[in-house]
């Protein structure tokens, strides 16, 4: 077991580019995916514990809670949480906190890989995909250094009432969302989307992608795509595609990503 663990649940890349960076500082670290059931949940030798996560719905993404409740850490781990999110924090964070207490948080707006609610260039403030990715990667060292040196945050966890209703109904909504996924003739065949899949949702039939409704909403299918064939929804046909330029969707299939 590494010195250092983050527990990581990215779609579009954002948070895994995130956990990347701050453990390229940190040294020694193993960054568990939480995109499935994490194949480490005993990470009790840890001595840093970090939570990378975006908002989905105003909180945290489907399954993400269930997974965290089963981790298993030393009460002298340094605990820590990272929120990503375009628009607004969310109450994520103090999900986790509710589970597992955080010491410091910190939280990075970045592009929105909501590809079916806002253009991926919605954030706070607006920023160009390279200056976004810039703070992003300058807050993420900010945090690194904040987790060397054992920083408390000295704010509570932010949460909101309006955001925790929100991510409740969130189960119903990505249900109904799921129905809308459609694949069109530009499928190529590749099988990515197949191989990307948490959820193992998706199924070629004739050469060409189908996708069922098991569905997390992580939208990694959809954004890294190589030909834009999947859509979900109208005015998703139409709008660009989004994943993070330093995130392969190689690297969000492996379980565990360790860093030197
Ligand atoms: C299904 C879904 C729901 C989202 N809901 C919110 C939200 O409620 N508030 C927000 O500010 N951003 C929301 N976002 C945007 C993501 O939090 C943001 O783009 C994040 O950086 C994505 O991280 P990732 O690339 O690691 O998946 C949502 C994204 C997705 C895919
Ligand atoms: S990733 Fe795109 S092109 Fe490849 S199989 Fe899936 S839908 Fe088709
Ligand atoms: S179908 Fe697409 S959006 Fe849904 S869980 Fe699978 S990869 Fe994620």
């Amino acid at each position: 077991m590494s010195k250092n663990v983050i527990f990581c649940f990215s779609g579009s890349g954002n948070c895994l580019d995130i956990a990347k960076n701050i453990a390229a500082k940190l040294g020694d670290t193993d960054i568990i995916m939480m995109r499935k059931t994490p194949e480490i949940m005993d990470v009790t030798d840890a001595k840093t514990v970090g939570f990378v996560v975006p908002c989905h719905a105003g909180g945290l993404p489907l399954s993400v809670a269930e997974h965290i409740r089963e981790i298993k850490l030393s009460p002298e781990a340094y605990t820590y949480g990272v929120g990503s999110y375009s628009g607004y924090f969310g109450t994520g964070l103090a999900q986790i906190n509710r589970i597992v207490p955080l010491k410091y948080w910190a939280g990075i707006s970045h592009h929105c890989s909501c590809i079916w609610l806002f253009p991926h260039s919605v954030m706070m403030p607006m920023l160009s995909a390279e200056d976004a990715e810039k703070r992003s990667e300058e807050l993420a060292a900010k945090i690194a250094v904040d987790v060397l040196t054992g920083k408390m945050s000295e704010k509570e966890v932010p949460d909101n009432p309006i955001n925790a209703i929100e991510n409740r109904a969130w189960p119903v909504l990505a249900g109904k969302k799921a129905d809308a996924f459609a694949v069109s003739d530009e499928c190529i065949g590749c099988g990515q989307c197949v191989k990307l899949c948490p959820k193992g949702n998706i199924h070629m039939y004739g050469g060409k992608a189908f996708i069922g409704t098991s569905c997390i909403q992580c939208l990694s299918c959809l954004q890294y795509c190589p030909t834009g064939a999947i859509s979900i929804g109208a005015v998703s046909k139409k709008r660009e595609r989004y994943h993070n330029p330093n995130v392969t969707a190689a690297e969000l299939m492996q379980p565990v990503i360790h860093i030197d």
